[in-house]
Order: C-alpha cells, then sequence, then structure tokens
C-alpha cells in the first residue's frame, strides 16, 4: 500500500463500500487506503438454490462502492454483483459503483463462431440495467471491451506497480515479449517506460488450453526476457513461449502479467519451466497458498482503485492515474 491514502474523515459518512464474496482482501486494502471500512453483507442460499443478499446497513442518500472479481465460480459472482447493486438502487444509494478488478468475460469480444454470445457485451448490458451508474475495472482483455459498458467506465491499469517494480531489476540486457503480436501494444508501452525494446510472438490458439507460437518477431537472442500478458489463465500461451525463448537463447525471463488467473494445469505447467526466474502478478484476483509458487511476486494494485475511485468521488480527473507515463517514466 502507498502513502498517499485519502485522510481520515474525507467521505464523512457519505460513502458505502460492500464487497462481494470473490475477493474480500481487496476491498479491505481499498477501504483501508480510503479511509474507511467495508459494510456487511448477509447472503443466504434457499433450499431451491436461489441466492439472496442483503446489505447490511442503510445506503439510503449514500454513494456505494461495490467491489467483485470475477474469479471463479464466475457465474455465481456476477450473480451476487447484479443482486447487490439492484438492491443498493432499489434502497435509494445515490451513485453506484461497480469496482470489477477482473473482467474475465473480456475474453468473450467478438463473434468468432456462428450462434454465440458476445458475453462481455451482454454482461456489460446487464451492469447497466442492473442499475450499475459506474464501472471500474483493470486492464481488459482488449482495451475495445471498454466501449461495450452503457455507463461511464474507469479502465484502469496496473503499468506502473509493473515499471515501478522492474525498475528495481537490472535491465541493461533485457527486452519485454508480448505472446501475442495483437498485445504487442501493451508490452510496447511497458517497455517504453523502461526504456528497453520489444518484440513479440506470432500466436495461435488452438483450444481453451493450448496454443502455437509460430516465430518471434524481434531481437530476443542471448536477451533477459521479460513476458508480458493481460493475463495467464491455463499458462498456455506464456509456457509455449518460454519453450520458443529457450531455443533461442534467451538468458533470463521474467513472467508477468495483470491477473494471475492461473486456471486449470496452469500451475504445474509454470512450477515446470525451470527456466522462469519469476512470475509477477497483482492482486486483482485471489491467488490460494496453494498456487503460490516459490518464484511467484503479488504485487498490490488496491491503491490503483483507491485513487480512481477517490477521485470520482471527489469529482476530480483520474486522467493523473495514467500521467505516469510521461511524468515519472519516459526518458527515466
Ligand atoms: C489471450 O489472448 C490473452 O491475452 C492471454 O494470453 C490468455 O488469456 C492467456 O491464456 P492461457 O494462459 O490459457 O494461454
Amino acid at each position: 500500500m502507498t502513502d498517499d491514502s485519502v485522510p481520515m474523515g474525507q467521505f464523512a459518512d457519505s460513502l458505502r463500500i460492500f464487497a462481494g464474496s470473490s475477493h474480500p482482501e481487496l476491498a479491505q486494502e481499498i477501504a483501508a487506503y480510503l479511509n474507511t471500512r467495508v459494510s456487511e453483507i448477509h447472503t443466504e442460499r434457499f433450499s431451491n438454490d436461489n441466492l439472496m443478499v442483503q446489505l447490511g446497513e442503510s445506503v439510503r442518500g449514500k454513494d456505494v462502492v461495490i467491489i467483485q472479481s470475477f474469479t471463479p465460480n464466475v457465474s455465481e459472482h456476477l450473480l451476487e454483483l447484479l443482486m447487490m447493486i439492484d438492491a443498493a438502487r432499489s434502497a435509494s444509494a445515490r451513485t453506484i459503483h461497480a469496482v470489477i478488478p477482473y473482467y474475465s468475460y473480456a475474453r468473450s469480444d467478438k463473434k468468432d463462431a456462428p450462434r454465440i454470445s458476445i458475453a462481455g457485451r451482454l454482461i456489460a448490458d446487464l451492469l447497466g440495467h442492473a442499475g450499475a451508474d459506474h464501472v471500474m475495472t483493470m486492464t481488459l482483455h482488449s482495451p475495445q471491451v471498454h466501449g461495450f459498458f452503457p455507463v461511464p467506465t474507469d479502465h484502469l491499469t496496473a503499468d506502473e506497480v509493473f515499471v515501478d517494480y522492474f525498475h528495481t531489476l537490472d535491465l541493461s540486457n533485457a527486452i519485454v515479449v508480448s505472446p501475442d503480436i495483437g498485445h504487442a501494444k501493451r508490452a510496447s508501452r511497458l517497455a517504453k517506460s523502461l526504456g528497453i525494446g520489444v518484440a513479440a510472438g506470432d500466436k495461435e490458439r488452438q483450444s481453451d488450453d493450448s496454443v502455437a507460437i509460430s516465430t518471434i518477431i524481434g531481437d530476443v537472442d542471448g536477451r533477459d526476457a521479460i513476458v508480458f500478458d493481460d493475463e495467464i489463465a491455463t499458462g498456455g500461451s506464456v509456457c509455449e513461449l518460454v519453450n520458443l525463448l529457450e531455443a533461442r537463447g534467451v538468458g533470463r525471463i521474467i513472467l508477468a502479467c495483470t491477473h494471475g488467473v492461473f486456471s486449470g494445469p496452469a500451475i504445474a505447467r509454470l512450477a515446470a519451466m525451470d527456466k522462469v526466474y519469476e512470475i509477477v502478478t497483482t492482486n486483482t484476483v485471489p491467488i490460494p497458498s496453494y498456487k503460490r509458487l516459490a518464484n511467484m511476486r503479488v504485487l498490490s494494485v488496491g491503491h490503483i482503485f483507491g485513487r480512481a475511485i477517490n477521485c470520482n468521488l471527489m469529482g476530480q480527473s483520474i486522467s493523473s492515474l495514467f500521467a505516469f507515463w510521461s511524468e515519472k517514466w519516459i526518458g527515466h
């Protein structure tokens, strides 16, 4: 946590923060940054499997912030969030802010097979219908998903914490590598702020847990590599890339991603990657102890959400949250 947290009493009694069941630890961190507390919720599962969610205190005339990441069980967490938003609306909240650190359905962003739903857009619509006035999220799978949301949405980035961390390492021989040309822009932005070069893999997804990377475009031979992606799910993308990087004589390899989802075979695959020096991720999703490999580092993004919430509630511009590229690091 950074030391720029908001002063005690800034929101007097005007703010209520609620945590869905997906990530109470991050909600606590955000509340601590805002110098306030997380309010109670009561949930009940009826015998017919219906869910009931009740906000534990009055929200009449208050600004309500609800924090829920789309982690497994995603459908349950989504429904819980929709019900909390609806409950806040019908209890006369003044404004309702949905904070979704990991919006997993951003991966469903196009109609790439017949008769499928573009669920990323559907769920964005549902959030608006439920009563959210505003959404805050981080590192969407593709930036265009931002446009799916029918209400004002702040698309935040975790790059600040990566830049701060990587600046503590020796980067003299390092290059940032994106597993996918389609996401190379993101990697390029990180590389620029670190003052190093960028390369990208030519990736094609074959199934949910396997990809093929035919080649790497860029000068990676004999370098140290920071492999940078939006998320590691099954680990298929990064492990395939690591194999290719090894074949190109790359030295130290660090894997970095905003969302450490680590689903299915991911942990077993990553544990078998001897060449990987470190796996750096953030706490947009909770990472249980059994998934925490010895070479894993989890950086906190609680203060980034705290700042964005503070700016919104104080009616201040959030553009300063993106300004660190030019003001802090370019030319460093
Ligand atoms: C996909 O295009 C994303 O940018 C990530 O590369 C992907 O979600 C990672 O999934 P996995 O770890 O299963 O390859």
